[in-house]
């Protein structure tokens, strides 16, 4: 049987269950973010939205992780009002950030409520205050789209730090993402991929297609055995 691979993937981790699946990435987490911590004064992670990372941050708010020095962004943020449950934000709050000592000044939500275009610029004006990301966690779509970067869509284009998303298939339809530039310029890019449904895409993504997830380079991802198409 031929072995599964992906292309210029600088890892590829296959966990038995969910479980075990989301304790290999909190720890992956955990240690990147100390590994940071170790020569700089801080850390700054992008965390992932949809529905996936919840289980691997239940488990990584209950790691030993020096929060005090860490500085919070979104990879994107769904177009509804703020606090709406749908929220990428709302799930990370729900997930993680309540349940953890991470002081209000350096969380950074994407303001999304005002309208993609206006977001992503102001967004963008927040990220032009900040290096390259230390870590960027992504979560990968059934279609093979990260963050909000779907297939054949203009925003996968743009030359900006954020981008404003329209006609996004996946509701709702409008979204603020960061771009392909900004995600690929993170030092370590971790995807979260689990479940049956996202084997087709990694097939695609496999056999060479450039999916959007596929044009985020030397990226370490974490599949479960669901997720495992059959080669
Ligand atoms: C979103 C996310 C999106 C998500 C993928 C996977 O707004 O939904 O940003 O990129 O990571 O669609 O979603 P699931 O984890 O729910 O399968």
């Amino acid at each position: 049987m031929k072995a599964f691979t992906l292309p210029n993937a600088k890892r590829l981790s296959v966990s038995a269950d969910a479980d075990a699946w989301a304790a290999t990435v909190a720890q992956r987490v955990a240690g990147l973010i100390a590994e940071t911590l170790a020569h700089q004064a801080e850390c700054c992670i992008v965390l992932a939205g949809g529905a996936t990372p919840r289980r691997c941050y239940t488990v990584l708010r209950g790691l030993p992780v020096e929060w005090a020095r860490v500085q919070i962004y979104f990879g994107d943020e769904r177009c509804l009002p703020a606090g709406d449950v749908r929220r990428n934000d709302s799930m990370a709050r729900e997930s993680l950030l309540q349940h953890i000592a991470l002081p209000d000044a350096q969380l950074y939500a994407i303001p999304a409520e005002l309208g993609a275009t206006m977001a992503a610029t102001q967004y963008s004006e927040q990220l032009a205050e900040t290096d390259a990301f230390d870590l960027v966690l992504l979560g990968m779509g059934e279609d093979g789209h990260t963050a909000s970067l779907f297939p054949e869509n203009p925003a996968l284009a743009a030359n900006t730090l954020a981008v404003a998303v329209f006609d996004a298939p996946k509701p709702p339809p409008e979204r603020v993402s960061l771009s392909f530039a900004t995600l690929n310029a993170a030092r370590h890019k971790l995807f979260l991929v689990a479940g049956s449904g996202k084997r087709d895409a990694l097939q695609r993504i496999a056999r060479g297609e450039q999916l959007p997830a596929a044009r985020i380079h030397h990226a370490e991802w974490y599949l479960d055995r669901d997720a495992m198409p059959h080669t």
